[in-house]
């Protein structure tokens, strides 16, 4: 007679030796323990690792851990240049124990298999070569390039950032992904004085502004809520492409890239590739501040016409101040699902489309009424590669396809990652 010996469910805090299997979306690697997926944080695939338990996950699904001690290193392990990260530290990075290199091969393998899984596409077979992570210019070696920080406040006036999926706040004196700008300021002093005129605040904005092509980034602090409720400075960006420096206005608190070379590098990716003529019709779908409508709007020139949708009202009344330099352009401050169902029942056509949508994606009616405007080419510039996999899927259902794809590490230590699609009629050729 055999006896079975039944294991106790595991519980966060409890320790296991796994090995770890490939990244997943979302900053952690898959690894298995009698029979249970655990997604591990801090650890690197192909590693023998010990793994707690920190969270059970949703209905038990799935366990959540972080790698506290490395039996078999990965050769990509490195020493990370912060030390505030690791586990149970501060939550904002997830690679700064991977080799920069490493980092952006996990990151394309990330999109490659979100593509597989969610849109059923190969990649390789569909472009011809593997994917591949490309380097922003603007950081040193994958740090110092956030030029937006919201420090947290506690209670008690101290100053830190949010541990991973907590609201725990890490009292950190450092961060060094912040952009050196950020650095500099004053926001780390911890003296008694410094705690007390904080008091009331939930938390610091310092941003690194660039107030035009060449100048010294400057840092504008402000608080929030700001002790007099304040409204967040309006503050300036510029984009130089070629000959053109465009300058935009914006919120302190609006939706502007944060590494420091990417506002320029997806504007060229994105005129380039929609490569807009004379007289087109263009649109820029969850437009923020114009960036994208401002370059296509000289494409088009004086006889074509650019319809720039954005739904927050502040960042679509400072996009209309960025194009009013120029007839051919307008600001719709409304919602994209709305504006794009609108112009497919009057039977409107667009000649080329960017959309930037936030993290969920565009969703299938977008999609849909985006095609029936019989767009020649769509340009999809997406933070999330398993939105822009779902979308994908969506737009080969109403006749368009891939043809060319660059991911970008636009968010170095971090699991984020930009990708810039671009999409043609079935049939379309490609060059
Ligand atoms: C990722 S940002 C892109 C902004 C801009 N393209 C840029 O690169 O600076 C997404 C923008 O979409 C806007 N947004 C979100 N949902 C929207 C909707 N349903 N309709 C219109 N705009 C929306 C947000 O306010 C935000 O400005």
């Amino acid at each position: 007679m055999s006896t079975t010996i039944e294991q106790a469910p595991l519980q966060v805090g409890d320790r296991v030796e796994v090995e770890v299997g490939p990244v997943a979306h979302g900053g952690h690697c898959v690894a298995r323990h009698e029979g249970r997926v655990l997604f591990v944080r801090h650890a690197i695939p192909g590693e023998q690792v010990i793994a707690e338990i920190t969270d059970l996950g949703p209905k038990g699904r799935f366990l959540r851990a972080d790698a506290v001690q490395v039996v078999e290193p990965s050769e990509h392990r490195i020493q990370p240049a912060c030390p505030w990260s690791g586990p149970g530290r501060c939550g904002g990075c997830d690679f700064q124990h991977v080799d920069l290199g490493h980092q952006r091969q996990l990151k394309a393998q990330v999109v490659a298999e979100q593509f597989s899984r969610l849109a059923k596409i190969d990649l390789v077979e569909l472009l011809g070569a593997e994917v591949v992570c490309e380097a922003v210019p603007g950081d040193d070696a994958g740090l110092g390039w956030r030029t937006r920080v919201e420090f947290a406040v506690s209670p008690e006036g101290m100053v830190g950032l949010r541990q991973h999926r907590s609201h725990e706040i890490v009292p950190v004196d450092t961060c060094r992904i912040a952009h050196p700008a950020v650095q500099a300021n004053s926001v780390w002093s911890d003296t008694d004085e410094a705690r007390k005129q904080r008091s009331g605040i939930e938390a610091i904005d310092v941003i690194a502004t660039q107030a035009g092509v060449g100048v010294q980034r400057t840092p504008e602090v402000f608080s929030v809520p700001a002790p007099e409720q304040q409204r967040p400075p309006v503050v300036k960006e510029s984009v130089a492409i070629e000959d053109n420096t465009w300058a935009f206005q914006l919120s302190a608190r609006g939706f502007w890239q944060v590494h420091p070379g990417a506002a320029t590098t997806f504007s060229q990716t994105v005129l380039s590739w929609l490569d807009a003529r004379p007289g087109e019709s263009a649109l820029d779908l969850y437009a923020g501040v114009g960036l994208f409508a401002r370059g296509l709007s000289e494409a088009v020139g004086r006889d074509g016409r650019v319809l720039a949708v954005e739904a927050d009202r502040a960042a679509g009344g400072h996009g209309a101040q960025n194009l009013s330099s120029t007839r051919q352009a307008t600001m719709r401050r409304d919602k994209v699902d709305r504006v794009v169902a609108g112009l497919r029942r009057s039977n409107e056509s667009a000649d080329v489309i960017v959309l930037d949508p936030p993290r969920v994606g565009a969703g299938k009616q977008v999609v849909g009424d985006m095609a029936a405007l019989k767009p020649r080419a769509i340009a999809y510039v997406a933070c999330d590669p398993a939105a822009l996999a779902r979308d994908t899927a969506y737009l080969k259902d109403v006749g368009y396809v891939l043809q060319k794809l660059r991911v970008f590490d636009a968010f170095p230590m971090t699991h984020h990652v930009e990708c810039i699609a671009l999409f043609a009629p079935v049939g379309h050729t490609g060059d």
